[in-house]
């Protein structure tokens, strides 16, 4: 009875009540029994029976209860784990964390869309869709890089489409501006790759800007980012195709060294995590562009 009493306030109001209807209960059988009415005693070996009987239920319920919380608890874990809402949760947060971070210390990446007026409506709705691309491996990178959308104007065909087409987009991660990369970034930092570029790139550097031309050009406006470069006076460089892969034999004898930005932007994100241009084009070089990377590529470029 001790061990009762000291229970929660809870459990003991409910042993008390239990003992009372007990209590009437034993008072009720002996009336039907046909015993004289009596003065109620609490420590009849009836009463003192019953109670333990109901000792021993509440003791029962109260493991019960217990082993209820735990199930619940692995429940709740397994879900977790078979509908990862809390585990997608989680990555989000973390995902809103690095690319904060990547504001500050981040390799800066910057598409300079200063030629969009050039490209048809068909090429404008891919580019967007190749900014989506990019901005999801960008988000997906643990190391992302710092983000810049230059000479976006706000009215522009480009910016309708990239609201049209990717969900969010005004509120991705990144920097955008109508203004020039030329008037945001210091010259001499500026590497702005091109695939007609004579030389190339060797390095990834963290001081630098790598400026990716933003245009998709299906027929084909050759060496439109290098006299960008030219005119600016920046620093050009292709990707160093030539120095690590060799063509492979297909059907349409095709080679290709164009690749749409999302593509460039991979490889850059793939060298800088394994500071491998080996592994970076062999990870991520399209299969269809008529190259693969070679046996005995020049290892002296590796950043
Ligand atoms: C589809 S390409 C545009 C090609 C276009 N003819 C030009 O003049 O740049 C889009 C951008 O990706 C980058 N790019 C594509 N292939 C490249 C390569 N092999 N080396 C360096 N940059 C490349 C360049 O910044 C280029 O402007």
């Amino acid at each position: 009875m001790t061990a009762i009493v000291s229970e929660s306030s809870e459990e003991h109001a409910s042993v008390l009540e239990m003992i009372e209807l007990l209590q009437i209960d034993v008072l009720e059988e002996e009336v039907l029994q046909g015993k004289p009415e009596r003065e109620h005693d609490p420590f009849s070996k009836n009463v003192l029976r019953k109670q333990r009987h109901w000792e021993r239920k509440l003791a029962a319920r109260k493991s019960k209860r217990k082993e209820e919380k735990l199930r619940r608890k692995l429940n709740r874990h397994s879900e977790d784990m078979a509908h990862p809402q809390l585990s997608k949760r989680i990555m989000k947060a973390v995902t809103k964390e690095r690319l904060a971070e990547a504001r500050f210390s981040g390799l800066k990446v910057c598409i300079d869309l200063s030629m969009s007026h050039r490209m048809s409506d068909k090429e404008t709705s891919r580019l967007a869709a190749q900014l989506r691309r990019l901005y999801g491996s960008n988000k997906r990178a643990s190391k992302p890089f710092h983000l810049f959308l230059t000479s976006l104007g706000e009215d522009s065909r480009l910016l309708a489409e990239c609201v049209r087409m990717n969900a969010g987009f005004l509120n991705y991660t990144m920097e955008r501006t109508e203004q020039s990369c030329l008037d945001i970034f210091p010259p001499e930092n500026i590497i702005y790759l091109s695939p007609d570029a004579e030389e190339a790139l060797e390095r990834v550097d963290q001081d630098k800007v790598y400026v990716l031309g933003g245009l998709v050009d299906e027929s084909v406006q050759k060496t439109l980012s290098l006299c960008r470069a030219k005119e600016a006076g920046v620093h050009a460089a292709r990707l160093p195709i030539d120095q690590y892969m060799q063509k492979t034999a297909n059907s349409k004898n095709f080679h290709s060294k164009i690749l749409a930005i999302n593509q460039v932007f991979d490889i850059l994100m793939a060298v800088c995590d394994t500071g491998s241009w080996t592994h970076a084009l062999d990870k991520c070089f399209p299969r269809g562009k008529g190259y693969e990377v070679a046996q005995h590529g020049h290892s002296t470029c590796e950043s």
